[in-house]
């Protein structure tokens, strides 16, 4: 493989996807490097494509025309509906490499009863469960009635994270389970419901990169999801992340190895799902004991923009050569010692209403920091706010409070109208 060879083509518009160009543009490997659609902070690092990313023909064109050698794909949805099958399928782009697993791997996003039910048949530890049809709640609430609070009633399919249900009483476990079988706003995702157990512990997410055959572990995070302070108030993307995590020794991150990640890795294998990517492993730690509360198929966000600044290996060489498992599986991955925090600046209002084209000023200004755009463009020269997290500021430092001390000098440089970040991120685990 020679150097300044290899043209990449990342899909998505976040944080994520800009931490995602902003690792591979380091590899001596890239020539070129696309994103699409991108935001203003991968237009400065890379060339954007301003495309649907779920229309499988914009992406075959791109891929063609600028001669693509591998896909890195940021969120779900085009996993889910069979992006990586339809490029295999299609003799024109069969040899692209896609970072992201076909539609039958994908399923264990997709699907949250998929997932259970593959984590039942693999012994891998997770709440106990039960799944429903949303147009008959009869049984959903007799399953209730025979459990301890609070409730946990998940919708089956993909729901932007507005899926999920955590209810304090039956009365209200009861309401939510009535909404859902008259509600469609899930549409086909809300057709099967989920009833779990409810776990107590501290959450935390482990990645991988996988061929199917082996593992890379990536850099432990922990990330904020809830929009107020002390985790309350509604659920959002993700409102910041500390990497690595205190509590995840290596006693703990064994028993994830052993009890969650070579059992998934086994259990693909065994129903024949070939597998090349990421696998998120959303976990809570119980007692010392980790559960799988969730599969993603992707990396997080915000947790890649803590995790790849850790990664001192080439990502792109681990992509270059991740169908060849000989060579992969031999490629060492390097984690860095210094601990990184981000926290995301948002409009005020999200993760509900909020208004956009606020222009945003100090970023220049920000020395110490990497800032990563997500709701962000740049128009005649300036930035205006264009989403509901707009940046994520990422700073790494040998101690992990200095990182986060970084993190909130360089937000004090960045203003917007109706700027909003959450001021304890790693205040609950780093001391
Ligand atoms: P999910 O979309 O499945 O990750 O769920 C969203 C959030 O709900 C998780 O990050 C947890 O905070 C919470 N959650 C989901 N399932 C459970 C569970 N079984 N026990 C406790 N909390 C849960
Ligand atoms: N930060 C959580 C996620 O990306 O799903």
């Amino acid at each position: 493989m020679k150097h300044n060879s290899i043209n990449v083509l990342i899909l998505g518009s976040g944080g994520r996807e800009h931490a995602i160009a902003w690792k591979i543009k380091q590899s001596p490997f890239l020539n070129k490097i696309f994103v699409a659609p991108g935001n203003s902070g991968t237009s400065n690092i890379a060339t954007n494509i301003n495309i649907n990313i779920n229309n499988y023909n914009s992406i075959k064109n791109t891929i063609l025309e600028h001669e693509i050698h591998i896909v890195i794909v940021g969120p779900e949805d085009p996993l889910v509906h069979g992006l990586h099958n339809m490029c295999k399928n299609d003799t024109d782009i069969s040899n692209v490499t896609i970072i992201g697993p076909q539609k039958e791997g994908a399923l264990l996003e997709g699907s949250k009863s998929f997932a259970k039910k593959f984590m039942q048949k693999n012994k891998i530890p997770t709440a106990k469960y039960e799944k429903f049809e949303a147009k008959n709640i009869r049984p959903a609430k007799s399953y209730l009635k025979k459990m301890p609070p609070p409730y946990v009633i998940k919708v089956d399919g993909l729901a932007a994270g507005k899926g999920v249900f955590i209810c304090e009483d039956i009365k209200e476990a009861n309401r939510v389970l009535e909404d859902l079988s008259v509600s469609s706003r899930f549409g086909e995702a809300g057709e099967t419901i989920v009833i779990e157990e409810f776990l107590k512990g501290i959450e935390m997410s482990v990645f991988i990169l996988t061929n199917g055959n082996s593992y890379k572990i990536l850099p432990v995070a922990k990330d904020y999801k809830r929009i107020g302070e002390n985790d309350t108030g509604l659920n959002t993307g993700g409102m910041g992340a500390v990497s690595p995590v205190p509590f995840m020794n290596q006693e703990l991150l064994k028993k994830v190895e052993t009890k969650i990640i070579q059992p998934t890795i086994k259990g693909l294998k065994k129903e024949n799902i070939s597998y090349i990517g990421f696998i998120f492993f959303g976990l809570i730690n119980v007692e010392g004991e980790p559960y799988v509360i969730e599969y993603n198929v992707r990396l997080g966000d915000p947790e890649t923009q803590v995790i790849l600044p850790r990664i001192e290996s080439d990502l792109l060489e681990l992509f270059i050569n991740i169908e060849k498992n000989s060579i992969f599986k031999n490629i060492p991955i390097k984690i860095s010692e210094l601990n990184a925090a981000t926290i995301i600046l948002s409009s005020g209002g999200y993760p509900e209403k909020y208004s956009k084209g606020h222009i945003v000023t100090g970023c220049d200004d920000v020395t110490e920091s990497i800032l990563f755009h997500a709701g962000l463009k740049a128009e005649n020269n300036k930035h205006l706010t264009n989403g509901g997290r707009v940046l994520a500021v990422t700073s790494l430092h040998k101690k992990a409070k200095i990182a986060i001390q970084k993190c909130y000098s360089s937000i004090e440089k960045i203003h917007f109208k109706n700027v909003y970040f959450r001021r304890d991120i790693g205040k609950d685990i780093i001391k």
